[in-house]
């Protein structure tokens, strides 16, 4: 069988469209071919899948041959090094069972306490700063700064003050937009310039700045807690000189992009599509009330926020952070009964897979409904991807979803949330699905 392709430019192929607008060029070639097709990206024929079945198989049980060891993830690595999210084979093997420990239910309520305190200080701290009548925020930035703060504190015992959040946040949206471009124009020849090199390794160096002084603090300072840092130093034997050190930066540099887009382009998703659909907020707003009897969050009170989960589970179906993954075959191999020759570049959209009308009925709607109790979310592991799926399943999905119902249910306990008349609300998928405008909001205090 031979899938139908979207051919794009001569030599060039798809590269220009999909540098200028990754989302449109691939729901275009989705809409026209159907599940499984072919896109001419440069030279080379790749697959896109947008149906849970390949997807499962190409994740799932043919991840042998599908892997991550590719010159695509070099773009990946450039920027955060060679960490667990980036690499495959007995090297991620490593990293994984070296930080799963960190993960497992056993430490997970000290990590959910240590969470839960870092969420009501940062709920605290915009609820000082939100006074009557003050400007509106940038809904994605805000939440991204609270996410961030939360995670260096749990992960890495680390604060960080206000310039030299924005100077981090600044340095891993430059380096994506660079990780963008680069994904895509290393399918052309070598000659054709890379874009934006320059910026690229300043921003890298502003953000490996921050990254080795908080290594750096805690090698001065040891402390006895086994924190994800604390695993991540253990793993690797002390060594001095530099290798050691790049070792270290990239699996800590790994862990704080992996905790930084994933959560807080979760909680931006979800608390738009909440302002834009005022019924589910007043059901979550009754189930907060309810659970949390004015008091604020803890962590005893998250297994009961059931509506809450369920909001955010319906915001990551509608817009998947990492919308689109790819892996290399390297092997012969079948997928959906076509033939994947050795080398060929699979691409694999969760976006399109998620809104997938056999699998999601009237899949364009919020409707948190579907992932409660009896709810009708589909029990096909392929056709639900936000954290992914197989042995590179994100290793932080329940407690990123524990994270997101905490600061979720603090924010809507501690405020009304209302988008500024006529923000336009409109994805733009490059590596993670971002809104295309800025999406303006009032934080109105209520307690
Ligand atoms: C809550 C929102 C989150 C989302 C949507 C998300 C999404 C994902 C996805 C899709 C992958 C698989 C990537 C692939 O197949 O190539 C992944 C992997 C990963 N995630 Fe998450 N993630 C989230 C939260 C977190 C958190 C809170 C942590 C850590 C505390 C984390 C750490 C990781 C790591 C280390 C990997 C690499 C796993 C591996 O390759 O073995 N993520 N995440």
């Amino acid at each position: 069988m031979i899938a139908k392709r979207t051919h794009g430019l001569p030599l060039v192929g798809l590269v220009p469209q999909l540098v200028k607008d990754p989302l449109a060029t691939i729901s275009r070639a989705a809409r026209r071919h159907g599940d499984v097709s072919i896109l001419r990206i440069g030279p080379m024929d790749c697959y896109l899948l947008a149906h849970p079945d390949p997807a499962q198989e190409v994740l799932a049980e043919k991840s042998k041959v599908f892997t991550k060891e590719s010159s695509l993830w070099e773009a990946a690595q450039s920027f955060v090094g060679k960490g667990i999210g980036t690499t495959d084979g007995e090297e991620w093997l490593q990293q994984r069972r070296a930080m799963q420990p960190q993960f497992q239910m056993s430490r997970m309520g000290d990590l959910m306490a240590l969470t839960a305190d870092a969420v009501r200080e940062q709920v605290a701290d915009l609820r000082r700063r939100a006074r009557p009548g003050m400007p509106p925020l940038s809904l994605f930035k805000e939440v991204r700064k609270m996410t961030t703060r939360v995670f260096l504190r749990t992960m890495f015992g680390a604060s960080i003050d206000d310039q030299e959040l924005d100077t981090l946040l600044a340095a891993i949206r430059e380096s994506f937009e660079t990780v963008d471009k680069l994904l895509w124009t290393s399918f052309l020849p070598g000659w054709v310039p890379a874009p934006g090199m320059r910026r690229y390794r300043k921003a890298i160096a502003a953000f490996d700045s921050i990254v080795v002084r908080i290594i750096r603090e805690r090698l001065d300072n040891p402390v006895d807690r086994d924190d994800l840092l604390n695993l991540i130093l253990k793993s690797f034997d002390r060594q001095d000189g530099a290798a050691w050190m790049t070792m270290i930066r990239d699996e800590v540099a790994t862990m704080i992009v992996a905790t930084q887009d994933g959560p807080s382009l979760m909680m931006g998703w979800t608390l738009t599509l909440l302002c834009q659909h005022p019924e589910v907020e007043a059901q979550l707003r009754e189930e907060i009330e309810t659970v949390l009897q004015g008091g604020s969050i803890s962590v005893g009170h998250v297994a009961a926020l059931e509506h809450t989960r369920a909001a955010l589970m319906e915001g990551l179906r509608l817009y998947p952070p990492l919308w689109l993954t790819v892996r290399k075959a390297i092997g012969d191999e079948t997928v959906g009964g076509f033939d994947v020759p050795r080398g060929t570049f699979v691409f694999l959209s969760a976006y399109h897979i998620q809104r997938h009308p056999q699998f999601w009925p009237e899949p364009d709607v919020f409707d948190p409904s579907r992932f409660l109790k009896d709810g009708s979310a589909t029990e096909h592991r392929g056709a639900y991807l936000p954290f992914g799926l197989g042995p590179h399943v994100c290793i932080g999905k329940h407690y990123g979803l524990a994270f997101g119902q905490m600061l979720l249910a603090e924010i809507l306990r501690c405020f009304r949330v209302r988008l500024e008349p006529g923000t336009r609300v409109r994805p733009k998928g490059m590596v993670t699905i971002q809104p295309r405008d800025e999406v303006l909001a009032r934080f109105e205090a209520i307690v």
